[in-house]
């Protein structure tokens, strides 16, 4: 069976930047430049332009990631969205992204897997790539988390930024590279930690969801992070040990950035240098799903990513959900 492959990358990020010292002094955060980057990494995040929706953003990195692969848009079979944040509760984001790119022979839909979602859709990629059902199928995660977050709650506002990564994957006849596997997981006693509780089928929208801000991210900070830590070094080892590799064996850690203490702390566990782990967390803040695909273009696009290389890529997020694939490049 043949597997598939990463054949290009893409980014789009908007343009006006909120450092930690603009939420003090524009939006009246109670917080510090100092607190947020000791607790989290970040220094400061992307915020989307007003009338800039999540499949404005999917179409920018889309054709970034295009070029690179050297296919166009009429090649794609498939479009696959990791988002929370479509442009409206449905049609899926994947079909705008669909009708701005002029991909006509795409099966579009979006994966709702939260901050784990663009790991969510390259596996589902790397299925149908595999099986020869698929040819050409574009991944992205894109969130514009700004639009969801609860302002008023310090603990949560200062993480999210607003981004889109894409991948475009294709099939790949050596049988010595491409995605060597995903491991995908689901912890569903878990949902309240971090949701949006209202404005959904459970609790459709009324003045008393807005009166409590049901509307927006709600997270329990500790328990993400607990979590966080002990899923993401399960699923790396699944991965390295479900290929015959050792930590030792990997060149680059492409992982969510969802606070730099996270990443710190599955890398020791893991025993691999942090170095290894490419980083844009104090640049662009926890931008969910864009998170992973974001990361990978900003190695690919330095010149750091070479043949053969063996990359490590893992995500999670609400659910929780959580996922890791292994790539041979
Ligand atoms: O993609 C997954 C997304 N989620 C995550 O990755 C979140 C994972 N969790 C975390 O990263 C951490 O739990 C946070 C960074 C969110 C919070 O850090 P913490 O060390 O767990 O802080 P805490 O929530 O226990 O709060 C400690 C103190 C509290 O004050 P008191 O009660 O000790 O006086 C908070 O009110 O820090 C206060 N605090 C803040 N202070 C200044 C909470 N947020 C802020 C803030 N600025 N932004």
């Amino acid at each position: 069976m043949q597997r598939s492959r990463i054949i290009g990358t893409g980014t789009y990020l908007p343009e006006k930047v909120l450092t930690n010292d603009d939420l003090t002094k524009q939006l009246g955060i109670d917080t510090s430049d100092a607190w947020i980057r000791e607790r989290t990494g970040i220094g400061a995040r992307r915020v989307a332009a007003p009338g800039e929706a999540t499949s404005d953003m999917s179409t920018h990195a889309a054709r970034h990631a295009l070029d690179l692969a050297g296919i166009t848009p009429a090649d794609l079979d498939m479009i696959i969205v990791g988002t929370i944040t479509p442009d409206m509760p449905f049609p899926a984001a994947a079909a705008f992204v669909q009708a701005k790119l002029g991909a006509t022979k795409a099966a579009c839909f979006d994966v709702s897997a939260a901050c784990a979602g663009s790991l969510y859709a390259l596996s589902i990629a790397d299925q149908f790539i595999r099986t020869g059902a698929m040819k050409y199928v574009l991944v992205v995660g894109a969130e514009l988390l700004t639009r969801i977050v609860n302002w008023q709650d310090r603990a949560s506002c200062v993480l999210f930024g607003d981004a889109a990564g894409a991948m475009v994957m294709g099939p790949e006849s050596r049988d010595d590279r491409g995605v060597l596997s995903t491991h995908l997981h689901t912890d569903g006693t878990q949902t309240a930690i971090l949701c949006i509780p209202g404005g959904g089928s459970a609790k459709p929208f009324s003045q008393e969801v807005l009166d409590k801000r049901e509307q927006l991210v709600t997270m329990q900070g500790r328990e993400v992070y607990k979590i966080a830590v002990r899923a993401l070094e399960s699923v790396s080892h699944e991965a390295l040990a479900h290929n015959g590799y050792r930590p030792q064996d990997v060149a680059h850690v492409i992982a969510h950035q969802a606070n730099l203490r996270i990443l710190e702390a599955v890398m020791k566990r893991l025993e691999i240098p942090l170095s290894k782990c490419h980083l844009n967390i104090e640049r662009v803040g926890n931008t969910s799903s864009a998170s992973v695909p974001l990361t990978l273009d900003q190695a690919n696009r330095q010149g750091a990513l070479k043949d053969g290389d063996l990359i490590l890529m893992m995500a999670i997020g609400g659910g929780m959900s959580w996922g890791s694939a292994l790539v041979r490049w």
